[in-house]
């Protein structure tokens, strides 16, 4: 394209474009035009196999036996069977993380800087799950470090708990592009792992942080709103039961002010739990 100023202006308007439609990085050099590509064969999905008992020893678990397609070449069934596989591997968070970092079933990996796997005390009473890294977390690689996580920090500072009493995650731990929501096959592929790191750091209480984590943890339809406040029971793999209180999540209140109150009402209900008092 010559350098007149309307082409100029023209691309700055595409680009302002798809800077609105939440595009924020390029994956490739030069364009494809996918509708002009043959359309590839379906692949057959292989049936699931039968679920077998985690291995209980040895410390460090052997590497686990299929290795993983890459997610664009699989069926998302595939993809969250052998995400359920892998995850089962894991006897210690630090393998979790390790395992995680490798696999290549989920395509969000490809575009996010870090795995921002966990932040905080894995020993800790409370875990706190959220849905998805944002910008500074892809960036730092742990989860809530930008501004809904320093309102997190001031939520747990208020009922007297920081980050070296309470550990915190998220259902998907790559960011989406553009900071979408995860779609439902991404959460699903990501489930297996979320639900495991559960398992291994064994919190007392389980906080919810937002209608997604809450729906996909807890299995509940109904809307955060409906659902924040009460506590439910959170079933692990091994047969434990974990009270999970769903609560609003920090971005959430960032844009709702005056929703904090509500917010704020879990965290004491938090609080009160851990005095033994509810
Ligand atoms: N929002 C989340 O759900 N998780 C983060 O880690 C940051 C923002």
């Amino acid at each position: 394209m010559q350098d007149d100023p309307s082409n100029r202006d023209a691309l700055q308007a595409l680009l302002d474009f798809h800077v609105e439609a939440g595009v924020d990085l390029a994956l490739d050099e030069t364009p494809h035009d996918r509708f002009a590509e043959p359309k590839a064969e379906p692949r057959p999905v292989k049936p699931l196999e039968p679920q077998r008992e985690p291995p209980r020893a040895p410390a460090a678990a052997p590497p686990p036996a299929r290795s993983l397609p890459k997610a664009a070449a699989s069926a998302p069934e595939e993809v969250a069977s052998l995400a359920r596989e892998q995850a089962r591997h894991a006897q210690s968070l630090e393998e979790l993380e390790a395992i995680l970092a490798g696999f290549e079933g989920c395509a969000l990996k490809f575009s996010a800087k870090n795995l921002a796997f966990a932040d905080g005390n894995p020993g800790g009473r409370v875990m706190l799950v959220g849905e998805a890294p944002g910008a500074d977390e892809d960036r730092i690689g742990k989860p809530f470090m930008g501004r809904s996580g320093q309102l997190l920090d001031r939520m747990l500072a208020a009922v007297g708990l920081d980050r070296t009493q309470v550990y915190v995650a998220n259902i998907v731990p790559w960011r989406p592009p553009g900071n979408r929501t995860p779609t439902p096959q991404e959460i699903a592929i990501c489930k297996p792992f979320i639900a495991r790191q559960i398992e291994l750091a064994a919190p007392e209480f389980l906080l919810c942080l937002g209608g997604p984590a809450t729906q996909n943890l807890l299995g509940v339809k109904d809307g955060i709103l409906r659902t924040r406040g009460r506590w439910l029971p959170y079933k692990t793999e091994d047969g434990r039961e974990i009270r999970a209180l769903p609560t609003l999540h920090p971005a959430y209140l960032l844009r709702q002010p005056l929703q904090k109150r509500l917010g704020w009402r879990d965290f004491q209900a938090l609080r009160r739990a851990l005095d033994g008092n509810d």
